[in-house]
Order: structure tokens, then sequence, then C-alpha cells
């Protein structure tokens, strides 16, 4: 595993980051629970450091996860917790508020569920446009001067957004959809970085489109996340994205016949403005596949390559569009 320094706040994080979504339970491909905590379990043991989740994955389900097996494996103090407020997920719907009540009583939540007495990393979920900033951020830097949380981080905002935050407290972390098939972000990465925040992309694998799984579009329930929240797989992106991946095998089979995956994350983690790229995974096999992504390294001309066609097949990246 490689570790970089998270932005300005002191953490050294892998690059790697373990995303739980999916691991939550609604919305992606149902596996045992045991299949599910073996997967947090793997990738700490693996070397990532650094877990995100979310009260809006499955209610609290993943948070409760993530905080059993850190318990269970006795490494709180090794590990960078990453959750979020202002989106919760109730009877099958995403309910968006930032709040102030909301905030706080949704922190105390995710403090229970990750059996934990801070949150390393606090971020707003998503915007929300009918709570005036000012009083979203005074309820977080509560939660910090209460030790509850330790940082604030945003995640979808806009540059504005941001900005705007920033007048009432440190934003110290931003996340934002970013892979070889979601660029529209790029600029703002850049531009978050330059501000000293650490960066942590998510939909690294496109949603798993990246790794080879796919290569006939597939119909998944429109509950499923892959078709409700990202764009991959409808057409015509989908045929599009295919011509990217058969550019893919060829250069996996030039280095020896490694998987898809991991020239997704090389191209993700190589860019000088992304810190972690987070990868949703379920199945103990899988991470360590990915986090053997570290022992190779994508040429300058293999970037190259995979730049020029990624802008053939998908364009400058300008049209791809917010993902909901
Ligand atoms: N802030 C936000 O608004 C936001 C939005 C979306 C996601 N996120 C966070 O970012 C994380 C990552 O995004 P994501 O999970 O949506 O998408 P993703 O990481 O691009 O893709 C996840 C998919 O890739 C598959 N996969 C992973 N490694 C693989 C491998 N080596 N070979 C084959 N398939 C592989 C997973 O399969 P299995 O799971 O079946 O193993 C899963 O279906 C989420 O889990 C969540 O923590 C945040």
């Amino acid at each position: 595993m490689r570790y970089t320094q998270f932005g300005n706040t002191g953490f050294m994080v892998s690059e790697i980051a373990l995303g739980t979504w999916g691991i939550g339970g609604a919305g992606w491909d149902e596996n045992t629970e045991e299949t599910r905590l073996d997967a947090i379990r793997s990738a700490i043991e693996s070397g990532i450091n650094l877990i995100d989740t979310a009260p809006a994955y499955n209610g609290g389900v993943a948070e409760e996860y993530v905080g059993r097996v850190v318990e269970d494996m006795g490494i709180r103090k090794d590990v960078y917790l990453v959750t979020k407020c202002g989106t919760e997920f109730i009877d099958g719907k995403y309910v968006r508020s930032c709040a102030p009540d909301v905030i706080l009583r949704e922190c105390e939540a995710s403090l229970r569920n990750l059996r934990t007495d801070h949150i390393d990393l606090y971020m707003l979920h998503w915007p929300d446009a009918s709570v005036p900033i000012a009083e979203t951020m005074e309820a977080l830097n509560t939660l910090k001067r209460q030790g509850k949380i330790l940082h604030i981080g945003v995640s979808n905002f806009s540059k504005e957004q941001i900005v705007e935050a920033s007048q009432y407290g440190a934003i110290e972390a931003y996340q934002p959809q970013y892979s070889m098939v979601f660029r529209s972000n790029e600029a703002q990465m850049r531009w978050a970085v330059s501000q000293g925040m650490g960066v942590m992309t998510y939909g690294s694998l496109g949603a798993g489109i990246l790794t080879g799984t796919y290569r006939k579009r597939p119909r998944f329930p429109p509950t499923d996340n892959r078709s409700r929240f990202y764009k991959h797989f409808r057409e015509p992106m989908f045929s599009k994205i295919m011509k990217l991946v058969e550019l893919m095998d060829v250069m996996a089979d030039a280095h020896g016949g490694i998987p898809l995956a991991q020239i997704a994350i090389n191209w993700a983690v190589q860019k000088d403005f992304v810190t972690s790229s987070i990868v949703g995974v379920q199945h103990r096999e899988r991470i360590m596949e990915n986090c053997d992504s570290f022992d190779w390294t994508l040429t300058p001309e293999e970037n190259a390559i995979l730049d020029a066609a990624i802008k053939r097949y998908l364009g400058n990246g300008k049209k791809e569009g917010a993902a909901r």
C-alpha cells in the first residue's frame, strides 16, 4: 500500500480508501453479512486506513459494520473514519437536509454506529439550498469544539459553495466523483488541492464498469445504484466505454494479465490532484487485487494513450453531467 498526506489534516492515508455503499447492503449486489464484514476486515489487513461511510448507506448499516469490525480488530487508532451528514436513507428513499438539528442528531447516531468517540472527517454529503450554509457550518463547528469530529469536508459541492462554506469554518476535504469515465470535476479538484484540501474520489471504478466485469449491457433493477445513480450503463455511454475497456484489455495483457481495475486505480491515483481513490468493494479477493495496484505504475506513455482514448471515445469530460 502507498500512503500520502491528506491535505493539511496531518493524516497519512492510504491512496486507496474503502467505500462502503455496497457493503451497507441496499442498491448493490446482495451478499451475506459475513462477506461484507470480511471485506472491511481484509481492507484493513491489506493496509487501507481510510474508510468512507455514511448514514445514507442503508440507514446506518454500513456504519455499524465498520464500527463492529474496527472494534473487534482493536485498531481504532490506526484508521481514519470518514462519515457524512445531511443525507439520510429512510424507507428506501434518500432524504436530504443540512438543518443544524438534523446534523447534530445524525452525528450522535454515527458515533454510536461506528462505536467511537470521534469521527476523523465529517462531510456534508450533498449541498442543501433550503438551509443557510452559515447555520449548517455552525452545527459542524459546535461538533468540532466538542471533539466529536476532527475535520470538516464536503462532497458534491460546487467551488462557489465551498468558498461560501469556508467563510464560516475550515473545509479540509472534498469528495467528488472521478474516474476514467467521469472527469468533469477535474478543474475543481486541482483548485481544492491548491487550497490545502485532501481530495478523495468516489466511483473510481465507474461503479465496476472499468473492471471488465460487464461486456454486455447489464439490466439492473431500477433501485440498483448502477442504474439509478451512475450513467455509465446507459446507452450511448455504455458502448463508448466498452471501446475504452478493450484498450485496457490490451494494456493489461502487456503487463502480464493484470486485472483491469488496477489500470483504473493507477490512472486515478497517479494524478497529483487525487489524494486517495475510494473503491467500493464487497469481496476479499477483489480488495487484495486492488491493493496490488501499487506493485506497478502506468508509464507516462501509457497514461498519454489512455488520456487520448478517453478523449476520443468519451469527449472532453464536460458533458457527463451531475451524477443525479
Ligand atoms: N459522496 C458521494 O456522494 C458518494 C457517491 C457514491 C459513492 N461514494 C463512496 O465511494 C465509494 C466508491 O464508489 P462506488 O462503490 O459507488 O463505485 P466504484 O468504487 O467505482 O465501484 C464499485 C463496484 O466495483 C466492483 N469492484 C471493485 N473492485 C473490483 C475488482 N477488482 N474487480 C471487479 N469488480 C470490482 C464492486 O464489486 P463488489 O462490491 O461486488 O465487490 C462494485 O460493484 C462508495 O462505496 C462510497 O463509499 C460517495
